[in-house]
């Protein structure tokens, strides 16, 4: 039985020794932890910054003095807000699965919520802000504060700069979470840099890219550098293509305030699959460490030139072909003449001895046919007359990541046909997934494993400068281009795989047929 906040709750598969540990570490913590959510009233405060605390909650890992201030400018009581979140945090129970009774605990973690209404840049609001949290304080003598920004880009300055001025901790260590999408370019992300560094430190900010917390994004290097068999695979000699797929079914309803802004190259291909992809080209680390493993991955895209114009497809869904999904433009928070693009295929190189020549295909989209995330690395064909099989149609070999909707990797092979006379081939697949052997419970979400870090202070995990800069010098010219020449996305039904010009492109370079 462990003790969290004021309840006890009852540990049903034995704790990991470092879990175990943690624990142990956080219950005799005496820093009182306060989070600060500016943009609670949000999507992403919603839909991952809650559940991300209740779970770590839940588990027993956060310390016992703790308490969430969610702050935006909706008009709301505390009342209205814990609804709109309970009812989120009800409907992902099941995932709280290590504890008995996550339902019994929601009331316990209500007591250390509150809500404030406030605009982002009025210092009368955040000094409310501030004496909210001297309040929930009380006379603790070590404070934690973390500022967590679940807010449009467009508002972290002057967010900081009030809370700054207001809400800063004097009785210990104050740390800064920055969601992506840091700036709009290499320019404005330099800028934005620059006046958060006259801020704070390099050590209180978190930039967060809650891919790098995923378990597959993890995986990936134990897969590519504790298993011989798969070290000298990936290279240019084997490989033929890498694509890197990021599709989701839901469009962007709500959410064009932020998204019509910044569009789906900046929303995940400058960020969340720029990590994948480096994390599947990158030179082996000196160490696991975690600027060993950064530096590895800057080297990487400083050898990638800009994306090109001439190798990208953009598009913006319309209505879905039976009319029952909306358009992009159908939703009244976005203008009604957009161009946003809600997807894209671009082709990426890296110019070095490993990878020259292979392309690494992205592909992302808002409001298609499936939810999925998934690296695919296919393999070359056996050189002519190497094979003896002349089987038609023969497939080359390809190594899937899965990292989502379920965690798996797998190994597309042939094998013989089973039977006495059958002497053909037959696809088949090496389930190389560790969900089915393993006893695991549940797996982490990214964001309680990120926030964890947060409060643990633990920088491995988060985005470092140089990273930012490269990724944004890959993608800065073609975002450029787009907007000056004020390029029309091609229409996609929601519910379809987008354009049919996307496939066009793709079938250029990757040689099955999708
Ligand atoms: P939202 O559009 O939901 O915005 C969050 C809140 O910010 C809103 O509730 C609103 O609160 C306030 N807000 C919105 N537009 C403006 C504006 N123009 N000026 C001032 N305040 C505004 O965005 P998300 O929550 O989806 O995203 C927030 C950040 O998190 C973004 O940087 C996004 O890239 C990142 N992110 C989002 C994810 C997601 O799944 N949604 C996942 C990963 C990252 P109010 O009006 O009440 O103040
Ligand atoms: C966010 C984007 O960074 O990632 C969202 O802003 C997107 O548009 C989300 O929906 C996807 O995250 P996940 O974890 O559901 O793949």
């Amino acid at each position: 039985v462990l003790q969290s906040g004021n309840v006890k709750v009852v540990a049903v598969p034995p704790l990991d020794v470092h879990e175990e540990h943690l624990q142990q570490q956080l219950r005799a913590d005496r820093t009182f932890l306060s989070v600060v959510v500016l943009g609670a009233s949000g999507d992403l405060a919603h839909k991952k910054t809650y559940p991300a605390l209740f779970s770590l909650f839940c588990e027993g890992l956060l310390p016992p003095h703790f308490h969430i201030v969610g702050y935006a400018r909706s008009k709301m009581t505390f009342d209205q807000f814990w609804e709109k979140i309970s009812q989120k945090l009800k409907s992902l129970s099941s995932f709280f699965c290590r504890r008995a009774s996550a339902i019994d605990l929601l009331a316990s973690f209500k007591s250390h919520c509150s809500y404030l209404q406030g605009l982002y840049d009025r210092p009368a609001d955040f000094a409310n802000l501030g004496n909210h949290l001297k309040e929930v304080e009380g006379d603790a003598e070590q404070v934690g504060r973390v500022l967590y920004l679940a807010l449009p880009p467009d508002v972290f300055l002057p967010s900081v700069k009030s809370y700054r001025q207001s809400c800063w901790n004097t009785k210990g260590w104050n740390r800064v979470v920055v969601e992506k999408p840091f700036g709009r370019d290499l320019k404005s992300s330099d800028k934005l840099s620059a006046s958060l560094m006259a801020l704070l430190r390099e050590r209180e900010i978190f930039r967060i890219d809650h891919y790098l917390g995923k378990e597959m994004s993890l995986s990936l290097t134990a897969l590519r550098f504790a298993n011989v068999a798969f070290m000298p695979l990936f290279h240019r000699d084997y490989v033929h293509s890498v694509r890197i797929t990021f599709k989701e079914q839901s469009g962007t309803w709500r959410r064009g305030g932020y998204f019509d802004n910044y569009g789906i190259i900046r929303d995940v291909m400058q960020n969340h699959m720029i990590q994948l992809l480096t994390l599947v080209a990158m030179e082996r680390p000196a160490s696991l460490k975690d600027d060993d493993i950064r530096d590895e991955k800057v080297k990487v895209l400083k050898q990638m030139p800009p994306v090109k114009i001439s190798e990208t497809v953009l598009g913006q869904f319309t209505k879905s072909v039976d009319g029952q999904l909306p358009g992009y433009t159908d939703d009244d928070t976005v203008p009604k003449d957009s161009k946003t693009p809600t997807f894209c295929t671009c082709v990426l190189w890296i110019n070095n001895e490993r990878w020259s020549g292979v392309p690494f295909i992205f592909k992302a989209g808002k409001a298609l046919e499936s939810k999925t995330t998934e690296v695919r690395v296919q393999l070359r064909e056996a050189p002519a007359g190497a094979s003896f099989f002349h089987e038609p149609n023969l497939t080359p070999n390809e190594l899937v990541i899965l990292v989502q909707p379920h965690e798996a990797v797998y190994l597309k092979i042939h094998t013989k046909k089973p039977g006495l006379l059958s002497q053909g081939l037959q696809p088949t697949e090496l389930d190389l997934s560790v969900m089915d052997r393993f006893d695991v419970e549940r797996l982490p979400d990214a964001y309680e494993r990120l926030l964890l870090d947060v409060i643990r202070g633990d920088k491995q995990n988060f985005v470092r400068t140089d990273e930012l800069r490269e990724a944004w010098r890959i993608f800065t010219p073609l975002l450029h281009e787009i907007e000056e020449k004020n390029i029309d996305p091609l229409p996609y039904p929601a519910g379809s795989s987008g354009p049919s010009a996307s496939y066009d492109l793709i079938q250029k370079y990757y040689s099955y047929k999708q």
